[in-house]
């Protein structure tokens, strides 16, 4: 995310494809001021194989974005296949053949002072090239920080609102500033909730444990993917439960899942090592599942991906459709 970006790329807004260097908001608009504002982020990957991009589990991530939006009451009329639509003919735009990431993000655009939200709601979706989000080869350091997740009752950690992303920005600047590859965060209650940007997963004596859905943690879809690969292809029983921050220290193997992230090994937390400090077995092959999958690999998981070069999207949104869908 921190490369140049080409301000020629093609993005969707105000219902149209236009150059990003168009894409402009005025400086009194809610969401800039309030961060009442709803974002999602989807990958495509690239297979040379196939001379083909990836969308991964689209569909879901923009359920997941329609719903989050409704916790903000900001209404994102189109579809969800009908914003599937709309990627895949961005990014055929932009003519990708590298892996890709999708930022959707809705908000409240009115003009004006004044915290409370009125109905006027706009919606981009800008797709750039992406590389590795986090450098990781050799296993990540992170460290558990000292600012606390948010809870639910304060601003829904689930909800990809952007004004909550200020806890991230805080754990993960000060993680960086102090020589940490990433933060985890711990919950009010002291108990393990997630990465700045991702969610997180410990092994110990064979079982894959994560925090449940209910610990302020983001229901991450590569969670999810994890989860089903690790179940159905190695066998592995996977926990939902609380995880203490000692546990961290005792684990036999950690790891980190996001869109952006991808599947990262963490291999020391707070200056301790993770087991012997290297990436751990039952990580390596998740990580490798994860990819091959994403890259349409595995016939099994093909159904998570939506082909942008040989997409059959159930509607494709005419030229009039695209543009009431903007408002
Ligand atoms: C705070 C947080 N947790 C977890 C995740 C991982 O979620 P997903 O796998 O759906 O990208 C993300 C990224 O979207 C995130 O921002």
């Amino acid at each position: 995310m921190k490369a140049e970006v080409d301000p020629n790329v093609v993005v969707y807004f105000g219902g149209q494809y236009v150059p990003l260097h168009e894409a402009k908001v005025g400086i009194l608009t809610h969401a800039l001021h309030y961060g009442t504002g709803v974002f999602e982020g989807i990958r495509a990957y690239w297979d040379d194989d196939s001379q083909d991009l990836y969308l991964m589990r689209p569909v879901e991530h923009f359920e997941r974005w329609k719903q989050n939006c409704g916790i903000l009451r900001i209404d994102v009329s189109a579809t969800a296949q009908e914003l599937c639509a709309i990627t895949v003919e961005l990014i055929r735009r932009n003519n990708f053949r590298t892996n890709v990431y999708v930022r959707p993000l809705a908000y409240k655009c009115a003009e004006r002072v004044g915290v409370s939200p009125d109905d006027q709601d706009a919606f981009a979706i800008i797709a750039l090239p992406f590389g590795d989000y986090l450098h990781a080869e050799k296993g990540l350091h992170a460290g558990v920080s000292a600012w606390r997740r948010l809870e639910d009752n304060a601003i829904p950690p689930r909800a990809k609102i952007c004004g909550a992303y200020v806890n991230s920005a805080l754990a993960s600047d000060d993680a960086k500033r102090s020589g940490f590859d990433e933060a985890i965060l711990l919950d009010e209650s002291g108990h393990v909730a997630e990465g700045s940007t991702c969610n997180l997963f410990m092994v110990r004596k064979g079982v894959l444990i994560t925090p449940p859905a209910h610990a302020n943690v983001l229901e991450g879809i590569t969670r999810d993917c994890v989860m089903q690969l690790a179940q159905r292809e190695l066998g592995v029983r996977v926990e939902e439960r609380m995880i203490d921050r000692s546990e961290l220290y005792v684990c036999d193997e950690l790891f980190l899942t996001g869109t952006a992230v991808g599947v990262e090994a963490v291999v020391r937390v707070d200056h301790r090592p993770v087991k012997d400090g290297e990436i751990g077995r039952m990580t390596q092959t998740l990580r490798q599942l994860y990819f091959e999958a994403a890259r349409g690999h595995l016939a099994a998981y093909r159904k998570w991906l939506m082909p942008v070069e040989h997409a059959q999207t159930e509607s494709e949104p005419g030229q009039e459709r695209v543009a009431a869908l903007a408002s």
